[in-house]
């Protein structure tokens, strides 16, 4: 699968909170996996030890606790340089602060510009899934003078929708206008309807999610599906909207679960199954990511 431009890697690290998705992308390159040792001082400082030397070495993290992420990712990465990698590829299924495109309001940084070019002293190739973009479909712009690649959850969630079955009239609703490249991907894979919702956010928990007039939902299985939850708001705003329609059912399949365990118990009392791609470690998690991301590599 390597190509001059694509460097065959010699292992892959992964950090504790991720172990499992780390071992399951080296299984799938048929690598070796080794887990980086992290320790958090009384002060919160971070400190990483990653004791193996690799020449080419692929790094999973997914940017939970993104700060935090960011340091031990930087910190991770000083090692691997000063024992000698020459390739150091960051997978980062889940990819934070790329939402902060523009100056929003005055006083706000360029987020995403900001980590990009941080990242980009420290590794030469990104790959994520379903990066939080919205007004770019591009990664490779993020990271200056780095190859990226921002791989798109369609496919892994169609495949297991497939799986599970679907009513030839159930339909792929997307949220917002940002889900709609998603929705699209899942939907075309299945040969299914789609729609795609406008939503207005005036907050983060606040937020209004609103059908085209001619969207035909009733008595139809719709499936929610967009990049990430995070406070629930947006999907359960969504499936009010559904029913509402007169949906016959309605469940949610996500890229990326955020969401604490509270929402998970409010989404569950709220009859709406959430099945997540595994890229964020979360008990939702259903839908198998490394295969995708090994072929990418
Ligand atoms: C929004 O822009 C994203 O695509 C998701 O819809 C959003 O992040 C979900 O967040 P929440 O669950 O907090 O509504």
């Amino acid at each position: 699968m390597s190509s001059p431009d694509s460097p065959s890697y010699g292992g892959v690290y992964g950090f504790p909170e991720c172990a499992e998705g780390a071992r399951r992308l080296a299984g799938a390159l048929g690598l070796p996996c080794h887990i980086a040792e992290t320790h958090r001082f009384p002060d919160g400082e971070s400190l990483v030890r990653l004791p193996e030397r690799l020449d080419r070495v692929v790094v999973y993290r997914p940017f939970l606790r993104p700060n935090d992420t960011l340091v031990e990712l930087m910190l991770a990465a000083s090692v691997l340089r000063r024992e000698g990698a020459r390739e150091i590829c960051l997978v980062a299924p889940y990819l934070a602060y790329m939402r902060q495109d523009s100056v929003f309001q005055p006083g706000e940084p360029v987020s995403q510009a900001v980590i990009g070019a941080c990242l980009a002293q420290h590794f030469d190739r990104f790959v994520a899934v379903e990066p939080h973009l919205h007004r770019t479909g591009d990664l490779a712009p993020v990271f200056p003078g780095r190859t990226a690649l921002a791989l798109s959850g369609a496919g892994p969630i169609a495949g297991r929708l497939a799986a599970d079955g679907l009513a030839p009239t159930s339909v792929i609703l997307g949220p917002d206008e940002e889900a709609g490249p998603l929705a699209e991907g899942v939907a075309g894979r299945l040969g299914l309807a789609r729609v795609v919702a406008r939503k207005t956010r005036r907050g983060d928990r606040d937020v209004t999610v609103e059908l085209p007039a001619d969207a035909d939902l009733a008595g139809r299985d719709a499936v929610i599906v967009d990049d990430v939850i995070s406070t629930g708001a947006t999907v359960f705003a969504c499936a009010d909207a559904a029913r509402a329609r007169g949906a016959r059912s309605v469940r949610v399949a996500c890229v990326h679960a955020l969401h604490t365990p509270e929402t998970a118990q409010r989404l569950a009392a709220a009859d709406l199954p959430i099945l997540s791609c595994d890229g964020v470690p979360h008990p939702s998690n259903a839908i198998p990511l490394a295969g995708l991301i090994a072929s990418a590599l």
